[in-house]
């Protein structure tokens, strides 16, 4: 099969599409024939070496977690999923990832597709259940207030759906460009953070998802009601300032789960919440995929199209 192999660390030339065996899946395990995957910043972070000291991988490695497509092998211990089966999930991006015609997914991992595309499918898992697991985390309620940093990316465009089919009131950080965008996703309010300062247009919060860390992440402490949550998906927590502004910081590491999907599969087919697929590539164009959505700011996610 062909796949989209990292074989040394670098954000130029490190990313070949080669010929590899079509991997077997193990115990609870299945082999999906890919048809679509998506980019994730994770994916180029791997990819340029960012990750390696605190996460030293083997190369080569197939990258690539997002994934939709059709079960074409059972592991053993296999009762719930069936050859032929339309599934969307996560992969494993480390190793045996899914920028390639086959890949493995474990099956605590994945569902069935909504009623969708695979593009759409394969959009989904990573972004949509990061949005999910926070507002569950935090258990949101209507008419609560919460801040959402990064509303055009992946997540945040989940989120603010999310967020708002759970009757929350929300703003978020953006760039000018796509104030219309995060608007038309639910956004009641949009801020441009290169030229406003979210601290004196937000107050007395609830919840701050934070999409971005840094600044964004030690500068929302300010907007929050004592007794608010920060939950953030890049910041670890900040136990003085937590302190300081009787606040909770919570740092989320996503776990994809069949619950999980099968939750947002529902709100898909209900038509509550749609992706944005801002721009597709196939398999050989992996590398620009990953440089695309690195470097041109897009709205929403970046798909690859696997087998038309
Ligand atoms: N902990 C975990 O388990 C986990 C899981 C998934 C993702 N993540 C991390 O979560 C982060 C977001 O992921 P994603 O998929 O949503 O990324 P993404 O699609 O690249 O979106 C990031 C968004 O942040 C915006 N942004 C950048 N600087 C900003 C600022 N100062 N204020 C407001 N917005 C700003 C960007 O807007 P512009 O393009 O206009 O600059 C972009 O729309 C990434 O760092 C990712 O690695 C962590």
């Amino acid at each position: 099969m062909r796949a989209a192999l990292l074989k040394k660390y670098a954000s130029v030339g490190s990313v070949q599409i080669d010929i590899v065996d079509v991997p077997e899946p193990s115990v609870n395990q299945v082999q999906v024939e890919v048809y679509a995957a998506s980019a994730n910043p994770f994916d180029y972070k791997v990819r340029d070496g960012l990750m390696k000291q605190t996460m030293p991988l083997e190369l080569p490695i197939i990258l690539g977690g997002d994934v939709a497509g059709i079960i074409t092998a059972l592991g053993e211990g296999v009762t719930d999923f069936s050859i032929g089966d339309k599934i969307y999930g996560q992969a494993n991006a480390t190793k045996q990832g899914s920028f390639a015609e086959y890949t493995i997914v474990d099956i605590s991992q994945m569902a069935l597709m909504p009623k969708t595309d695979y593009l759409t499918a394969a959009a989904l898992p990573l972004v949509a259940c990061s949005a999910y697991q926070a507002l569950s985390h935090l258990e949101v309620k209507p008419h609560q207030n919460i801040l959402i940093h990064g509303g055009a990316g992946g997540i945040g465009g989940m989120a603010i759906q999310i967020a708002k089919y759970f009757g929350l009131n929300i703003a978020t950080t953006v760039s000018q460009n796509d104030k219309a965008y995060v608007k038309s996703l639910g956004a009641d309010l949009a801020i441009d953070y290169h030229k406003e300062d979210f601290t004196k247009l937000v107050k007395d919060y609830d919840y701050v998802f934070d999409l971005v860390g840094g600044q964004s992440f030690t500068k929302s402490y300010e907007v929050l009601k004592p007794g608010g949550k920060i939950i953030s998906m890049v910041n670890e927590t900040n136990p003085q300032l937590d302190a300081k502004f009787e606040v909770t910081s919570i740092h989320q590491f996503t776990q994809v789960s069949t619950e999980k999907l099968n939750f947002i599969a529902e709100l898909v087919n209900q038509h509550r919440i749609s992706v944005n697929i801002d721009r597709q590539f196939n398999l050989a164009e992996t590398s620009l995929a990953l440089d695309y959505l690195k470097n041109d700011h897009p709205k929403g996610k970046v798909v690859i199209q696997v087998k038309a």
